[in-house]
């Protein structure tokens, strides 16, 4: 599959997340195919982490936010069929670039606590990329992903009262 990636795109998914982590105002088509397939990443991350953490609630949150990593692969692909007229099907995860193996996070506070910081940036990092695009229907797919990320970081708060350190 020919993806039509940018020459810099990262190529492990530390570099990936570092790589979306920038992007903001101005972001181009192939900075979305790179953030398209980080998202589709998300739900492979957020299910390793459910798989190892006990409390059933606690999975039952990170599955959900899991789930809608997902779904924002798909509307970031939909953004980028609407601005160059060709659709950007998201790779089954073996064919996704951006996917390699990383380390696992602990099923601690301290670690989910970073990625509530990390899913709040997601909603900043939505906006400003939404600020640099015209199309109304693009806008409000990078923006309904941004209050998503938002509520993801609300979930994975909801998840740390029920771990023990
Ligand atoms: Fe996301
Ligand atoms: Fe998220």
């Amino acid at each position: 599959m020919d993806l039509d990636l940018p020459a810099n795109a990262p190529k492990t998914t530390r570099e990936a997340f570092d790589y979306v982590g920038k992007l903001g105002r101005g972001a181009t088509v192939g900075d979305l195919k790179i953030l398209a397939l980080v998202e589709a990443v998300g739900l492979k991350l957020y299910e390793e982490i459910a798989s190892k953490a006990e409390h059933p609630e606690v999975k039952k949150l990170l599955l959900a936010n899991g789930r809608e990593e997902l779904g924002h692969a798909h509307r970031v692909s939909k953004a980028i069929e609407l601005l160059t007229g060709k659709a950007f099907p998201i790779p089954a995860l073996e064919h996704n670039p951006m996917f390699t193996e990383i380390s696992p996070m602990p099923i601690t506070k301290a670690a989910f606590g970073g990625l509530v910081k990390a899913e709040n940036s997601g909603g900043n990092l939505y906006e400003n990329i939404a600020s640099g695009f015209d199309n109304p229907e693009v806008v409000a797919l990078l923006k309904l992903n941004g209050k998503e990320e938002v509520a993801h970081g609300v979930r994975v708060q909801e998840a740390i009262q029920y771990l023990k350190d």
